[in-house]
């Protein structure tokens, strides 16, 4: 499958660390978008943002890839982290970067489109743009770790996370338990 991976300014960015890792453990194809503000976030989170050297990295300036066109073949699209200004933006329809265009794409070619917001609390501006979203047709993951599955690492509950984006890409994996499966890991 081809997938857009696109990382913007929330925190947050280990699950896009984690959920590159792991589609790069993949015979998958990942097209990377960064936006201007996912590196300085990272660089507060996790230092510098580590990405899989076989997915290309763009900048989130450019039309001149692919998944700006309905043309191209795409599977799906997970923003990750997604900040509520790219969330907002999508909602309302501006196309003026390559992840807000791209994601406008998926909307309207009826193509999975995943976003992971993190912020807390919402404000109503927030939470009507994702009704909207969800009404377009787009997925909403907010980035709520589950723990029923005990884990005991940073890196374990971030995965509880990321298991639940790769579900919904389609993406088989193994990353974290699910709940009553005697294989704990899947
Ligand atoms: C350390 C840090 C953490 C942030 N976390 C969030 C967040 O969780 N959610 C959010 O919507 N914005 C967050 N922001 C603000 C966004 O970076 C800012 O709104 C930015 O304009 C988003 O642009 P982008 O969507 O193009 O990446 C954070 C900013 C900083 C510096």
């Amino acid at each position: 499958m081809k997938f857009v991976v696109a990382i913007t300014g929330a925190s947050g960015s280990p699950y896009a660390q984690r959920l590159l890792a792991a589609l790069a453990e993949t015979e998958h194809h990942v097209d990377i978008v960064l936006s201007p503000h996912a590196a300085e976030v990272a660089a507060s989170e996790t230092g510098t943002l580590l990405l899989p050297d076989r997915f290309p990295v763009h900048p989130d300036t450019t039309m001149q890839v692919p998944f700006v066109s309905g043309s191209a073949k795409y599977d799906a699209m997970a923003i990750v982290p997604c900040s509520m200004g790219t969330l907002g933006r999508i909602a309302h329809g501006y196309s003026d970067s390559t992840i807000t265009r791209a994601a406008d794409v998926f909307l309207k070619e009826k193509r999975k489109l995943l976003l992971v917001p993190r912020e807390m609390p919402w404000n109503l501006v927030h939470a009507r743009n994702v009704v909207t979203l969800i009404e377009a047709g787009a997925q909403v993951l907010p980035a709520s770790p589950s723990f029923y599955g005990q884990p005991s690492t940073v890196q374990e509950v971030v995965d509880t996370v990321v298991a639940r984006i790769l579900d919904h890409l389609g993406v088989a994996h193994a990353l974290s338990s699910r709940w009553k499966d005697q294989g704990a890991k899947e």
